[in-house]
């Protein structure tokens, strides 16, 4: 085989990919063993909807896998608000498995660009791929994995589940966001709700209709149940 010309060079391109993502399935199951239950391994969901959607967009999925696998390795909710440990520990990581440098900007952009974190923030970079990373993100933040998600968080923040005298604030800064004290139904006004209006991608705006919906439906009967009018 040796001297074929092109042959090791294809083979590298076929088999390295999928070797470099076994790798880091088993890097992140790793670092996320023992994740609260918004983020643990199981978020990797991500990973599987971020492959559906890069793939009907033509997006790179080699570079969307990573992306989608690593981006929440290191969440800044749980470093202090750093956000720069995430992306600094996944270009370690990648570099370290020689991934080629462009791959490893590109993941990084796409961890540190990821977050929606309320507010109004303006964007500063994009690609295709981190569109279609940050859709499968912000899907399994709504439907009903994301009411899971929500209430698993807020319970985590010992946060009340609603309290009607505490209105939703669609105004906070990054900061004021991060911080707040508030019930876990004012976040589906602050955030969940608002996610089907930001789906970057056609294929990802789709898949949000449902869930969004779903949502608005556990919201009526919730204050039905809490005013005893079921
Ligand atoms: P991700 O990192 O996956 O983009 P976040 O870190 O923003 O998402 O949040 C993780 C999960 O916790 C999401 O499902 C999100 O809706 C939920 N969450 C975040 N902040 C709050 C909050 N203030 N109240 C309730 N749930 C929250
Ligand atoms: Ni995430």
């Amino acid at each position: 085989m040796i001297g074929r010309p092109g042959y090791p060079g294809r083979l590298f391109c076929i088999i390295l990919p999928a070797m470099i993502i076994e790798q880091t399935i088993a890097y992140v199951k790793q670092e996320l063993a023992g994740a609260e239950g918004g983020h643990d391994w199981w978020h990797y969901r991500v990973w599987k909807a971020a492959k559906q959607i890069a793939e009907k967009e033509g997006a790179d999925i080699f570079v969307v896998e990573l992306g989608a696998l690593l981006h929440d390795i290191a969440d800044s909710k749980f470093h202090g608000g750093d956000d720069e440990v995430g992306p600094a520990k996944a270009r370690a990581f990648l570099l370290q498995l020689s991934v080629e440098p462009a791959v490893v900007d590109h993941v990084e952009n796409i961890i540190r660009h990821i977050s929606f974190k309320g507010g109004k923030e303006a964007a500063t970079f994009s690609s295709p791929e981190l569109s279609a990373v940050q859709d499968a993100d912000r899907l399994d933040a709504i439907g009903a994995i994301g009411i899971a998600r929500a209430f698993n968080y807020g319970g985590f923040k010992n946060r009340a589940l609603y309290d009607p005298a505490i209105a939703p604030d669609l105004n906070m800064t990054k900061a004021q966001y991060k911080s707040s004290t508030a019930p876990t139904i004012n976040h589906f006004y602050e955030k969940l709700l608002l996610l089907k209006d930001r789906m970057n991608t056609p294929t990802g705006k789709a898949m949000a209709e449902e869930r969004h919906q779903f949502m608005q439906q556990f919201l009526d009967r919730f204050y039905q149940e809490w005013d005893g009018q079921e």
